[in-house]
């Protein structure tokens, strides 16, 4: 059984400044809506600034995964900015996002360059969520699959583990814009994700594997998106900065 896998993107903001700690009441809310989901198991992972992670990984009381938003694949070095698998495993941090549109975008972040920092992960013990997505314009020209497998094909280009994979689907035309595909849509695409992974590395992968669904998910779209077939979870960017509409997202797991 795929464990729902819910994660919040805080991208270089930092959480509301509404109270003296909004993260120890971001992190207990988190808390506090798993356990109230009782019976129904959820994973949450949180990807904040390198700065919050040591706090982040405190706070969550291993209720929750703390993760980077994105890591260098090169051993230590003279890399002035980078961090890297190191540096973050020394401050117990195993979890991190891969191949974000905006890291490929803002840094020219190549395919290569994110199947090098998922070897990195995997050899490490690491767990990876690693984000592709078609551009409008490939959209538009029905160019969608084919994007998507190369990207995959690409990045798993790796001894990958399935259990430490999760795979988030995030059309950039639907990232921060309010703009979502059909459910439809979102549903034939996770699908033929599923699919092409059962074809090119075993059923035992894609059965394993989650794929979950980023853009513009709200607490008002949640529910339906982790309705549809073949959709794992999400990945929630604006939404997942307030702990309220991240919860009420989280909490739709369980309708
Ligand atoms: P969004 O961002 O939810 O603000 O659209 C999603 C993401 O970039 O991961």
């Amino acid at each position: 059984m795929r464990i729902p896998y819910i994660a919040a993107n805080w991208k270089m903001n930092m959480i509301a400044n509404t109270g003296l700690l909004p993260e120890q009441e971001y992190a207990d809310a988190i808390i506090a809506t798993l356990t109230g989901l009782g019976d129904t198991p959820a994973e949450v992972s949180v990807f904040c600034p390198y700065t919050h992670l040591t706090l982040m990984g405190e706070m969550s009381e291993n209720q929750f995964n703390v993760g980077a938003q994105n890591m260098s694949g090169t051993p230590c070095g003279a890399y002035t900015g980078d961090v890297n698998a190191d540096i973050l495993q020394d401050v117990g941090i195993d979890h991190v996002l891969l191949g974000h549109s905006e890291c490929r975008k803002y840094h020219n972040e190549t395919d290569s360059q994110i199947t090098q920092k998922l070897g990195v992960a995997m050899n490490r013990g690491m767990y990876a969520v690693v984000c592709i997505g078609e551009t409008d314009a490939q959209n538009q020209a029905g160019h969608t699959y084919d994007v998507l497998q190369n990207q995959l094909r690409v990045a798993l280009d790796n001894d990958v583990s399935p259990e430490r994979l999760v795979i988030a689907y995030e059309p950039l035309w639907a990232i921060g814009t309010g703009r979502l595909p059909r459910t439809d849509d979102i549903s034939d695409i996770h699908t033929h994700i599923r699919t092409f992974l059962g074809d090119t590395y075993g059923m035992d992968f894609s059965d394993t594997v989650r794929i979950i669904y980023g853009g513009s998910v709200t607490a008002d779209n949640a529910s339906e998106i982790l309705a549809l077939s073949d959709v794992d979870g999400v990945l929630v960017g604006g939404a997942s900065l307030h702990s309220d509409t991240f919860c009420q997202i989280l909490s739709a797991v369980g309708t």
